[in-house]
Formats: structure tokens, sequence, C-alpha cells
């Protein structure tokens, strides 16, 4: 199923979050920047999963070209810019910005996360049932 698949990229992505939080917590730079390096290329890996291959085919199905899916390609450009600050804040050497960016971030993601693992993912499984595991797939090659 596409819900279990894409979910269980969320949590990947939360837990190196959380790696990257943490050692900027302890105030390790170095580890704060190797560690955000891993969350970063994880989530915007996921983010081109959505809206290269996803969305399109969920709009292809549905015909619905400014729902939900439009909401959500929204939404991760707000995440982007926030990386954006992120890496700014890491390169400079602030760890303050940097938690007080990854704070908002959280919020964003945890907020977008639920409206997709509970609204969205379901709706594409219903509209692509029967194409998931190809779906998956393709996901996977990117
Ligand atoms: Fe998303």
């Amino acid at each position: 199923m596409i819900t279990d698949f894409m979910t269980g990229e969320h949590r990947h992505c939360d837990q190196l979050f959380a790696l990257a939080e943490s050692a900027a917590n302890d105030d390790h730079l170095d580890g704060a920047r190797s560690a955000y390096a891993e969350f970063e290329a994880a989530l915007l890996g996921h983010l081109d999963m959505e809206e290269q291959v996803l969305f399109p085919a969920f709009e292809a199905r549905t015909g619905m070209n400014g729902g939900p899916t439009a909401v959500m390609r929204m939404e991760h450009e707000q995440m982007r810019a926030v990386l954006g600050q992120m890496q700014r804040a890491l390169a400079g050497g602030s760890m303050d910005d940097f938690l007080g960016l990854a704070e908002t971030l959280n919020v964003l993601i945890q907020q977008h996360n639920m409206k997709e693992e509970h609204m969205l993912y379901p709706m594409t499984d219903r509209a692509l049932a029967g194409e998931a595991g190809a779906i998956i797939e393709r996901m996977r090659a990117l």
C-alpha cells in the first residue's frame, strides 16, 4: 500500500531529523552538519517522489489538479525555504538559529505529514488501486 510505504518514509525522515537536532543540542557542529545533510537529502528525495511520481499519477487518474496535491506542493515549497535557512545557519555555525528553525520546520512537517497520512495517501490508495506496486517501484527508482 502507498500509505504504508510513504508513512514509513516519513518516520525515517523524522529519525534523521531527531539525530540532527540532538547533535545541535549537544553543540556538536560537525555532527549536526553531517546529520543535517543526511536528513535534508532524505526529505528532498521524499518530496521528489511525491512531486514527480505520486502526485502526477493521482492527478492524472482523478483529474484533481487544484485540490489536495496543489496544497501539498505549496507546503513543500515552504519546507524547502526553511531547509535553505537551516543550511545557511549551519554553514555560519549558528546553532541557536538552526535550532529555532528546526522547531519551525518540525511544526510544518508534522502538520503536513498528518494530512498526507490520514487524507491524501489513503486517497491515492483508493484512486490508484492495482498500480500501487508499480508506483512504489518508480518512486524507489528516483
Ligand atoms: Fe508531502
